[in-house]
């Protein structure tokens, strides 16, 4: 690999702990940090960043590797562009590397959007694009938030997008199965057009607001296409990605309209569902971006059982949730403009729990007249509350329901405490799963200790280098010899860069990365080490006899027999002798 040095001196000058922390909230406990995986659907910190070593583990998924690896997977950037991004953050000069550009087809689609975006902004600044133009300014979109949201147009049925990009030599059948052709027409006609952008901020997508006709789909988005998966998107996610960090909490909306009206007022963390069902792979996107949330939709009844389902699904998923409930006319959008900036702020800051805003809704429908139904509702409350944490909160809710309904408090807290007792949920343990160890056999794992050992311990190096070990697992013996090629060429070797080293050998990585999971204790002394070896020596001699035995049986002639059988003799004794 030919940035090798470089990567060395970039990942010597960051810690990782910083650079996941800054995309993942992490705590420390003991000397490791722990957070949320964001490579599978975690529910408890599984994932393990240890600044000592430099690298990251998930007890859970497995997922392993340096800040390069993280950054590659959770950025979906390549080498070169994590090797960039860290160097400007460390001041090191990365001008001479070559960023090559992952797949040519999908670069060809990135800009066939661009283009189509830039074209679509010219229309609206033409005589053509007035009366969309007025329909913006009436809706309060500045010509500020037009250039930032990248806002366009596309004209009346003349075609003239597909005749354009047949000109700038796209070819029809691509820009078909891009979504932005029908046969040879345009797909979009007479809609003012807002980009959707993919978690990088690159365009990938249109949406078609109708504004002076009656066509009765007030939006339409581009189909899916081989870089825009439909149900994956959210509005606003790039930017949101960035400000989160931030204000450590992220707002969810219902329409992009609403996001660039909150975006005026200075909110950015902020993005919206785009009117679809949640996805597993929105779900997981946004717990990416924090472990608060505040969901912020639409003060209609539709928008208000959103609220109480989605809710409902990010409990679960062990992050905080909020509620901000509108007036029922409203959406983000509308409220902001009628009240203003600070209105809004304040029904942000007043956001309630959720398990708060599902007993308020479960109260909306009940018929305090019918003795059932009250003492359903009663129940209810009760079973909501018993898994709340915080146990003052518990009390003031059961005091209030004891004192509006005139029921004895202790009758109240001793069903709340029976509840509570079965739906206590176990403390989920960190515990470390020892990685298919058992499964791995005694010469085995002896080869992989050895391995982890000359990269925690520099030591062990020179010592697995003098007694010239033949190691029986290829892809072990590789490992070995890598290290030792690495060690002597930099004079020193640690799990992270090692891991760098290895991050075009797939195979290796593959291997290095159980070994790290298999958590091997730090600390050997000599006397170990040497233990390891024999057990290794051992391995070797019983192949070596085994294949000898092989070639006996099959071999004829006496002579040749009879130095075989020596031979196997001789390692024989060998093998007593050294072990
Ligand atoms: P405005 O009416 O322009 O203020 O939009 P809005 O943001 O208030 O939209 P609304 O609350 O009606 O819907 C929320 C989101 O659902 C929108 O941002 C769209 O992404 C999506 N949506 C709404 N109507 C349609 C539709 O007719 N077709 C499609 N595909 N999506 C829609
Ligand atoms: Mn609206």
């Amino acid at each position: 690999m030919q940035d090798e040095s470089l990567s060395r001196q970039i990942r010597q000058k960051v810690d990782i702990v910083d650079i996941i922390g800054e995309r993942i909230p992490l705590e420390k406990k003991g000397k490791n940090y722990f957070g949320v995986c964001p490579f599978h659907d975690d529910r408890s910190p599984s994932l393990c960043v240890s600044p000592e070593k430099q690298i990251y583990t998930c007890f859970s998924c497995h997922a392993t590797g340096s800040v390069f690896t993280f950054l590659t997977n959770y950025e979906n950037i390549t080498f070169a562009e994590a090797l960039q991004y860290l160097g400007e953050k460390v001041g090191v000069d990365t001008k001479n590397i070559h960023i090559k550009k992952q797949n040519p087809k999908y670069q060809q689609y990135y800009d066939l959007y661009d283009l189509t975006v830039k074209y679509y902004q010219n229309n609206l600044s033409t005589k053509l694009g007035e009366t969309a133009r007025s329909y913006l300014e009436k809706r309060g979109i500045t010509e500020e938030i037009i250039k930032e949201f990248q806002i366009g147009l596309s004209l009346r049925g003349i075609d003239d997008l597909t005749k354009l990009l047949i000109l700038k030599k796209y070819d029809l059948t691509d820009l078909n199965i891009m979504g932005l052709s029908n046969g040879d027409h345009d797909v979009y006609s007479n809609r003012i057009m807002f980009p959707l952008y993919d978690p990088n901020g690159r365009v990938v997508a249109f949406s078609g607001r109708v504004y002076a006709s009656e066509d009765s789909n007030k939006y339409v988005n581009t189909k899916e296409t081989p870089i825009f998966v439909k149900g994956d998107c959210l509005y606003h996610y790039h930017i949101a990605k960035q400000e989160c960090r931030i204000s450590k909490s992220v707002i969810v909306m219902e329409g992009f309209m609403d996001v660039i009206r909150a975006s005026t007022i200075g909110i950015k963390n902020t993005i919206a569902l785009m009117g679809t069902a949640l996805t597993n792979e929105q779900i997981r996107l946004i717990k990416r971006l924090s472990n608060q949330i505040i969901l912020c939709l639409d003060g209609d009844k539709p928008g208000r059982n959103a609220a109480y389902k989605i809710g409902e699904i990010f409990l679960k998923e062990g992050i905080e949730v909020k509620v901000v409930t509108l007036p029922h006319d409203d959406d983000p959008d509308s409220f902001i403009l009628k009240e203003g900036k600070e209105s809004f702020l304040s029904y942000l800051e007043n956001a309630v729990n959720y398990n708060d805003y599902k007993i308020k809704v479960i109260r909306e429908d009940v018929n305090f007249n019918s003795i059932q139904e009250t003492s359903d509702y009663i129940n209810r409350v009760i079973e909501e509350i018993s898994v709340i944490d915080d146990v003052i909160r518990c009390e003031i809710i059961l005091k209030k329901l004891a004192k509006d309904f005139n029921i004895g408090y202790n009758t109240l807290e001793k069903k709340f405490l029976n509840l509570r007792k079965k739906n206590q949920k176990p403390k989920v343990q960190l515990e470390v799963k020892k990685v298919s160890l058992s499964r791995k056999n005694k010469y085995r794992k002896a080869m992989e200790q050895v391995v982890y050992f000359m990269l925690t311990n520099e030591w062990v190096i020179s010592e697995v280098e003098r007694e010239k070990l033949l190691i029986s697992d290829l892809d072990v013996r590789i490992l070995v010899k890598e290290i030792i090629y690495y060690y002597k060429k930099y004079g020193s070797v640690t799990i992270a860069d090692f891991i760098t080293y290895l991050s075009d050998k797939d195979e290796l990585l593959i291997s290095l990365n159980s070994i790290i999971n298999a958590s091997y204790r730090d600390q050997l002394d000599k006397e170990t080490l040497y233990l390891y070896f024999g057990v290794i020596r051992e391995d070797s001699i019983n192949r070596q006899i085994k294949v000898l035995e092989k070639k006996l049986r099959e071999e004829l002639d006496p002579k040749r027999q009879a130095m075989i059988g020596n031979e196997i003799r001789a390692l024989r004794i060998g093998e007593i002798k050294n072990g």
